[in-house]
């Protein structure tokens, strides 16, 4: 039995009124989704600037990776120049980003919205805001017929999500030229041309997705301290064909060459290109370091579009130590051989592959010959070097030529790096002392604490050799001069 009292007329206007504003509410959504549907779908705003039914046109599709994004900016805004100024329309709608054109068109979730924007470094301190999300109308050809481009700028983290533009247009030939003249300009345009680069597997410092940008530090001849002739060799290897470029070519001589730089740890490997750096201002250079070996192929990829250009691989042997997942033999560095393989002997492209570690490398690249044209031992300096390199990092402190070079005398078997610290060191010592000036006795107590055997490990660090290449009565501290 109901215990609910009888409804009375209070109850009855009360639900009236309820059902009307319902009603009402529904009519007012429905005069809001007309007028959005007039002003916000994306088939008949489209429809509108082409004059045609968008979803007739045939549709010319071309992938780049992510890092190309500032790239494709530059192209656009030059093409703009040349045929006027596109009509850009955002696209609002969960996931826009991964849906191409005929998806957007088909689901009417998508609507008009927003413009999707990304900022882009592109070197010098500089940024570019770039189209990563939108549709543009460009009015192509003598005619200026309007064609659409849905372009997403993809991720620059993620290699499997590229940039990705799609033309539609009345004339499939239109949109394959206006791709022809983008990827002219892009060419033209690169920001990459001409700048230091760096590539790297992941992403999270600043940079284009995986590419950084460098201002290499600049290295004057005379701070390179080498064996006589060693420079020399490998100036006349790398800037030295590429100032011989038109001779070389005009007498069909190849330009590509790759160069290995090996030995020990702080003698100069990394000191050398950063010298040859400055000698090769107009080159695009790309620096693949060893955690980020997977990305030769887009490394050479950029050297092969952006030449003259430079790829370094510094520690190549990481590489070589890489037997992949499923072992098999050095897969990263045949990749790199196969790459430089792959380059056309016509176009000037350095490699300079450096290493600690060449007994890794010798077998591998014995057994390809013709890759690696030059290897050069970069050595511990000898006497004479230990000498020009005490008076060059420590020839400042004031202290007599004399004095520096007994230094450099007792320090057998050290690196070229370990003149520079034991500098450091002897200032530092200085100033704690509360000196003004950098004296003897705090040289040679650097020299003391460097060499003695309790900082056995800085030293092996620093790259000198053991403590028993020393006589043993030398190892005690304060022998050393
Ligand atoms: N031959 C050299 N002449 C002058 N300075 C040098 C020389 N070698 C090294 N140095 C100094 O020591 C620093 C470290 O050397 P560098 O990084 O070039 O060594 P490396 O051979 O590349 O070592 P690694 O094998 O560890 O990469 C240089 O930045 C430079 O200041
Ligand atoms: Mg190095």
């Amino acid at each position: 039995m109901s215990t609910d009292p009888e409804p009375t007329q209070d109850d009855a206007d009360a639900s009236d009124l309820n059902e009307f504003g319902r009603l009402f509410q529904q009519f007012l959504r429905e005069v809001v989704n007309k007028a959005h549907d007039r002003d916000a779908s994306l088939s008949r705003r489209l429809e509108k600037e082409l004059g045609c039914d968008p979803n007739s046109l045939p549709i010319v599709s071309r992938s780049y990776p992510s890092f190309e994004l500032p790239n494709i900016q530059l192209a656009l805004d030059a093409i703009q120049e040349e045929v006027g100024r596109f009509t850009v329309v955002g696209v609002a709608g969960i996931g826009r980003l991964y849906r191409d054109f005929a998806e957007l068109l088909s689901d009417p979730d998508y609507r008009v919205g927003p413009v999707d924007y990304r900022s882009v470094p592109i070197g010098g301190g500089r940024d570019l805001t770039c189209l990563a999300g939108a549709l543009a109308i460009i009015p192509w050809g003598e005619a200026r017929t309007p064609m659409v481009l849905w372009l997403r700028g993809g991720d620059p983290d993620d290699p499997g999500h590229p940039a990705n533009l799609e033309v539609a247009g009345p004339h499939r030939e239109d949109a394959e030229a206006f791709f022809q003249r983008l990827e002219t300009l892009m060419s033209e345009r690169n920001v990459f041309r001409g700048r230091v680069v760096s590539i790297n597997s992941h992403a999270f410092s600043q940079g284009v997705g995986p590419l950084r940008f460098h201002e290499p530090r600049e290295v004057d001849r005379d701070q390179v301290i080498l064996p006589e002739g060693l420079l020399e060799r490998i100036e006349r290897q790398v800037s030295g064909i590429a100032e011989q470029r038109d001779f070389l070519r005009a007498h069909h001589q190849h330009l590509k060459r790759g160069v290995l730089l090996f030995g020990p740890p702080g003698t100069g490997k990394t000191h050398v290109i950063n010298y040859l750096l400055g000698r090769l201002p107009e080159f695009t250079v790309v620096l693949v370091s060893g955690t980020a070996v997977d990305k030769i192929a887009q490394a050479c990829d950029i050297a092969r579009k952006l030449h003259p250009a430079l790829v370094i691989v510094e520690d190549v042997d990481l590489i070589a130590e890489d037997r992949g997942a499923r072992g098999g033999s050095h897969p990263l560095l045949l990749q790199l051989l196969n790459e430089l393989d792959g380059i056309e002997n016509d176009v000037d492209v350095a490699f300079i592959l450096t290493t600690n570690q060449i007994e890794v490398l010798e077998r591998a690249l014995a057994a390809r010959p013709g890759r690696v044209d030059l290897a050069v031992e970069v050595p511990l300096p000898d006497r004479a070097g230990r000498r020009r390199l005490f008076r060059l990092y420590a020839g400042g402190l004031g202290l007599d030529e004399d004095v520096l070079d007994r230094f450099a005398d007792r320090c057998e078997g050290v690196t070229a790096s370990f003149a520079k610290e034991a500098t450091r060191r002897a200032t530092l010592i200085a100033g704690v002392r509360g000196s003004e000036r950098v004296e003897e006795r705090d040289f040679r107590q650097s020299l003391d604490e460097l060499l003695s055997q309790r900082d056995d490990l800085t030293r092996r660090l620093l790259g000198a050799r053991m403590t028993d290449d020393y006589p043993t009565d030398e190892r005690k501290p304060g022998n050393y001069i």
